[in-house]
């Protein structure tokens, strides 16, 4: 099987000198299409650096980066903001919504960014809505929607772009279990497919049962992999 992420021994340290602090020590793993692999440890042992690095945010101090076989930290700056908007899809736990923008507005933005026109932006938006279940919220400001409204904004907001790889950063942590829940039950239902690889970082015990495969971090480092309870 081709791997969707294939991460070499990648390492990131954060100040120089005596205050050099390891966040991610040599990490090396695949990820594959059709699979929901969830990264779980302790606050601070490199989970977020890790998927930053993954999804071309942060550049590694060494180590390598493929997705789909290709070496991401080898593109150039143009090429990897190409990929950040085209293949990858990023969750992040406290949604990152534009306040001032309406719902749909805040959804179109990866399509606006593509240089898409406004209308047709907007138009595309609208249905990724209706495919998250708020199609009737798209006139509304984040605010008047709920916490689990906003998350499914958010995942509306990723979806845009039908990105290769969607990268979950807590996702369900400011969220009630039922409605934690019911966004994993529509992730997997809806959002996994098998030309699509899903990697979700959380601490959230509740949501365990929908991983395929979970890694476990510590100190920056993997310290196991095991077969989700999935199935
Ligand atoms: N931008 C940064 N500057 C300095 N240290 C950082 C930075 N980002 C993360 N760290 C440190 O790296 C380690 C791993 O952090 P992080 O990847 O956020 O862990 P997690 O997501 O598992 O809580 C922590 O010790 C954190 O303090
Ligand atoms: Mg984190």
């Amino acid at each position: 099987m081709k791997p969707a992420i294939s991460a070499n021994e990648l390492t990131k340290w954060f100040g120089e000198g005596d205050l050099r602090t390891f966040a991610v020590r040599e990490v090396s793993f695949e990820a594959y299409f059709g699979e929901i692999l969830f990264i779980v440890g302790p606050s601070g042992s490199g989970k977020t650096t890790l998927l930053s690095m993954i999804s071309g945010v942060l550049r590694p101090n060494s180590g390598t980066v493929a997705i789909d076989c290709v070496d991401i930290w080898k593109l150039t700056p143009d090429q990897i903001a190409e990929f950040r908007l085209n293949k990858v899809g990023f969750v992040f736990q406290d949604y990152h919504l534009f306040p001032r923008l309406t719902t749909a507005e805040n959804v179109a933005i990866p399509l606006i960014l593509k240089k898409q026109n406004w209308d047709e932006s907007i138009k595309e938006a609208a249905h990724y809505l209706e495919i998250v279940g708020l199609k009737n919220k798209a006139d509304l400001p984040p605010v008047k929607l709920s916490g689990g409204e906003q998350q499914r904004v958010a995942l509306a907001r990723a979806l845009v772009s039908q990105p290769d790889l969607m990268i979950f950063d807590e996702p369900t942590a400011s969220l009630d279990g039922d409605t934690g829940r019911r966004i994993m039950d529509f992730v997997k239902n809806n959002i996994l497919t098998d030309k699509r690889c899903i990697l979700i970082v959380t601490h959230d015990n509740r949501i365990f049962e929908y991983a395929d495969r979970m890694m476990r971090m510590e100190d920056g480092k993997i310290v196991g992999i095991e077969q989700g309870r999935n199935d």
